[in-house]
């Protein structure tokens, strides 16, 4: 896993990195007996799960599981690779990674780095012009008419592109890029007659950063009412608008804090909530959400409120972005902005008292959908068929059956009439993974607290060992080679066969493992074993592993005797039945057997 770079390294990284300290920087943690403790930033919570032990140099959530370390963590909170994580704990820690091949994997990764650099090379060019040049007093008198501090103006690095045609390309030049270079980042156009030119001329620069603040690309405003209004950058090896967020890198930590995001549409609308101490504001820039800027954002939260200028806002709320969003499982409420106005202007005239005002009455996606049918008309079939969707996509069975009375009482249906209307929708591939079928579930059910007891069974024998890994040899014997059934827990076992009975310290695992291996691993080590002699329960939860294997080898005969019954080959049903009998035999056996460890 650990890719293109040595393992000592990787090591002497980890080594290197304190993860009270590193976590501390995310999250405010507190002493708890050995532990540190806190609000988990992988997922909403109350009540703190979210524990590190500074001890074994891991995290583990106990309210939604992930786990790992210091690695994981940055991977996780900053959505990196692997290798990127280390290299960045390593800049870090002052360690230098050694450049080895790995052509296709590094170039890659090295033409990215070379893109950031590069467009941080523009950003300064243009925030540099803007700030220092008497020729961009029109640009500086602009920002102040629309109200923007020169404060908030550095905090999002703006700038402004010259009108000339080759002033970014001439600064280029003389920092060591080639306008191959430059045009390949879409920072200079490529020109008729192969003579490149500046992309963005006479404009204000919005600077458009990737959640850790990398500078991915840039929009550009005229000063006037020339069009297009806004310039963008194409698509490059780092810029890809379905991918970005505006604002997010310096939202994030609000929306952590606040437990939910704004969704804005534009530049200056972000600009000007941050401006105003609304922190959470981030742009989908235009265009309608992707389920790529969903799954980036829920990396944060899962509670989004729509923000979009009067006549969009509908727009959006009937087309795919926002039931895209909501079966990512996100909780959407959507705010009208009043009088016309974008969340910009409306934040300006009526200030941040204003704006939370107008957010206490953001309706649920569901009641805005509802109202808007309404107010489109119909026949109640009609206005009902355009929420469905909504309904479906409701996370919670509770919050469903709130949202059905809803939908009744605004269109005047019985609760059982739009019930009804709701079940044809989902089974006829409305939404499949929520089948109202009560069969199936129960079904599922059953199956379900039989794995547990397994799991469960699996998970103490596991810890026991990783303690006690001299216990190796007595276990093996008794269990056969369907152990551990669960993927994450068998990675680990596997390690433990490796060392064997001397043991190693299984912290040092962590980055052998997949990422299910790591939450396991880390919970595994950080939650309390059961019972104050671990070792004596070891035979009970052998029992429990060795009839699950029983019941699964009984009905797999069951099911060939069935087979072979239906073939009509009796030669197989003998067959099958001796074997059957031997199955009931060693099992009666067992329970009979003095000595072992299933007595
Ligand atoms: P708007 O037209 O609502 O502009 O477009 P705005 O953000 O309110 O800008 P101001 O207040 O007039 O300065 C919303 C967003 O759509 C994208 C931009 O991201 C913009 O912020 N857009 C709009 C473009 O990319 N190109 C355009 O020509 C127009
Ligand atoms: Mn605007």
């Amino acid at each position: 896993m650990s890719g293109l770079i040595p393992a000592d390294i990787v090591e002497s990284v980890r080594q290197a990195t304190d993860i009270v300290q590193l976590i501390g920087e995310y999250v405010r943690l507190e002493k708890k007996g050995k532990n540190y403790v806190g609000s988990c930033p992988f997922h909403q919570e109350r009540d703190p799960s979210f524990t590190v032990s500074p001890e074994k140099q891991i995290f583990y959530c106990f309210g939604c599981g992930a786990g790992g370390n210091v690695f994981r963590f940055l991977m996780l909170s900053e959505n990196l690779s692997f290798p990127e994580a280390v290299h960045r704990l390593a800049a870090r820690a002052g360690i230098t990674i050694p450049r080895t091949g790995g052509a296709v994997e590094n170039s890659a990764a090295r033409v990215q780095e070379r893109a950031w650099e590069v467009n941080s090379l523009a950003r300064d060019f243009y925030r540099q012009y803007l700030n220092r040049r008497p020729e961009a007093v029109h640009a500086r008198s602009y920002l102040q008419k629309r109200g923007v501090s020169s404060q908030t103006a550095e905090i999002f690095q703006l700038g402004y592109a010259p009108p000339q045609w080759d002033a970014l390309l001439h600064f280029l030049a003389s920092r060591g890029c080639s306008s191959r270079e430059a045009v390949s980042l879409g920072l200079l156009v490529a020109g008729e007659r192969g003579k490149p030119y500046d992309r963005f001329r006479n404009r204000l620069i919005f600077p458009i950063c990737d959640a850790q603040g990398r500078v991915a690309g840039f929009g550009g405003r005229v000063l006037d009412n020339g069009q297009p209004k806004y310039l963008n950058t194409p698509e490059t090896v780092v810029f890809n608008k379905r991918h970005l967020l505006y604002g997010l890198h310096l939202a994030r930590a609000a929306i952590r804090e606040l437990g939910f995001a704004i969704i804005m549409e534009g530049y200056m609308d972000v600009v000007t909530a941050h401006q105003h101490g609304i922190n959470n504001a981030v742009a989908s820039m235009g265009t309608s959400l992707t389920p790529e800027q969903g799954k980036l954002l829920l990396r944060y939260t899962n509670q989004v409120v729509i923000a979009y200028d009067a006549d969009a806002a509908g727009e959006a709320a009937t087309g795919r972005g926002l039931d895209l969003l909501q079966e990512l499982g996100f909780r959407i409420r959507v705010v009208n902005v009043p009088e016309g106005k974008d969340p910009d202007e409306f934040i300006r005239l009526h200030g941040r008292e204003g704006w939370l005002e107008l957010l206490t009455g953001a309706e649920s996606l569901l009641d805005y959908k509802l109202n808007r049918s309404f107010r489109e008309g119909g026949d109640s079939a009609t206005m009902l068929a355009r929420v469905l969707p909504n309904l479906a996509a409701m996370p919670g069975e509770l919050e469903r059956e709130e949202g059905i009375r809803r939908v009744a009482a605004r269109l005047s249906l019985s609760w059982e009439a739009v019930k009804d209307a709701l079940k044809r929708f989902q089974s006829t591939g409305g939404k499949k993974w929520s089948n109202p079928d009560k069969n199936v579930k129960s079904k599922h059910n059953i199956i379900k607290s039989s794995d547990n007891a397994r799991f469960k069974a699996e998970f103490i024998l596991l810890q026991i060992l990783l303690h006690q890994p001299v216990l190796l040899p007595d276990l093996q014997r008794e269990v056969g080679p369907s152990f551990p059934k669960d993927a994450g827990l068998r990675e680990i076992y596997q390690l433990l066969c490796r060392f064997g009975v001397k043991g190693d310290n299984p912290v040092r695992w962590m980055d052998e493992l997949t990422e299910r291996g790591q939450r396991m691993l880390s919970q595994l080590l950080l939650e309390k074993t059961p019972g104050s002699d671990p070792v004596k329960i070891m035979p009970a939860l052998v029992k429990v592993i060795q009839s699950d294997d029983q019941q699964e080898q009984k009905t797999q005969l069951l099911h060939d005797l069935a087979e072979a019954e239906r073939k009509g080959d009796k030669e197989q049903v003998a067959l099958v039945l001796s074997q059957l009998q031997e199955l009931v035999q060693c099992r009666n056996k067992g329970a009979l057997q003095k000595g072992g460890m299933t007595n």
